[in-house]
């Protein structure tokens, strides 16, 4: 089976080690490619992939959108992100669109130890790409209440209008979030950490028991984790949502569910 990751740069992509993985422990044969393509190559290179007898890909930054747009079927998922993360093939001329990563999040969220989405307050920091394909997820799962908190307050108040049928949702922006009750869960989804920052964050924000949770991993998560750590606060980051968002990608395109838990322990040992 012809699978692939295509994104730009693509070449540190955990993915064809997780897929590889998955495709072990599924006693599968796959070969998985990383596929380096810009915005402008991207049409052109998955046409001649798709072409060439391949079951489907991944798709990650900057291509989200435009794989989206590509597709000629979507989930509700990628509809309501404007994005996918997961193409399958069926035949040359259809494309099914996907976006895993809300589900890959929830999944990898409710693994946490004491971590529960459902009945919790839950706020989520930025109103970019990342928080948008997440976000009907996070709703689906039932909190309590969701705030989107971002510095441009209108992409926080457009993100949450578009998913206000799927549950109670709300924005602001982050210094409003001084005055708001402390949260359960706050989910980092702002893009600071690639350029070495952690976003404003203060511990009174969360309730004792608290977690945060980056949708960052590896060299982009540092400074949040660092600042969780100087300030006591409880912290993950989102190695487990690449992990599982790619078990789901692994079940489309195969029919097979791999053991996540198994591949994310394997990946945390080999980081220690
Ligand atoms: P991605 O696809 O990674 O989500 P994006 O769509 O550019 O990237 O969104 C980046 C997110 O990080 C946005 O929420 C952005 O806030 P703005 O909408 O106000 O731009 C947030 N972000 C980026 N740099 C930031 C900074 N220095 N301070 C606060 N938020 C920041």
């Amino acid at each position: 089976m012809k699978l692939a990751v295509f994104g730009s740069p693509v070449a540190n992509s955990l993915s064809p080690r997780i897929h590889q993985k998955f495709a072990l422990q599924c006693g599968l044969e796959i070969e998985y490619q990383a596929i380096e393509a810009t915005e402008g190559e991207f049409r052109g290179k998955l046409a001649l992939f798709a072409g060439d007898g391949a079951r489907g890909c991944n798709v990650t930054a900057p291509l989200k959108h435009e794989a989206w747009k590509l597709a000629n079927r979507c989930s509700e998922s990628a509809l309501r992100a404007h994005a996918a993360n997961t193409l399958v093939f069926f035949g040359a001329n259809e494309w099914f669109a996907d976006s895993t990563d809300g589900q890959g999040l929830v999944n990898d969220m409710e693994s946490i130890a004491d971590c529960r989405l459902e009945g919790a307050r839950i706020c989520l920091l930025g109103a970019g790409g990342a928080a948008a394909s997440v976000l009907g997820a996070l709703l689906e799962s039932k909190p309590d209440s969701l705030v989107v908190a971002n510095r441009t307050r209108e992409r926080a108040d457009e993100l949450s209008e578009m998913h206000s049928e799927l549950g109670t949702v709300d924005s602001c922006a982050p210094n409003e979030l001084d005055t708001r009750e402390p949260f359960d869960v706050i989910i980092n989804a702002t893009s600071l950490g690639h350029s070495g920052s952690a976003p404003a964050l203060s511990p009174g924000w969360l309730k004792p028991d608290g977690l945060v949770y980056d949708m960052n991993y590896g060299k982009a998560a540092e400074p949040l984790r660092q600042l969780c750590k100087q300030e006591n606060i409880r912290y993950s980051d989102g190695l487990g949502m690449l992990v599982e968002q790619a078990a789901l990608s692994f079940r489309m395109w195969t029919g097979k569910t791999p053991d996540s838990a198994e591949v994310l322990r394997e990946l945390r040992g080999s980081a220690a």
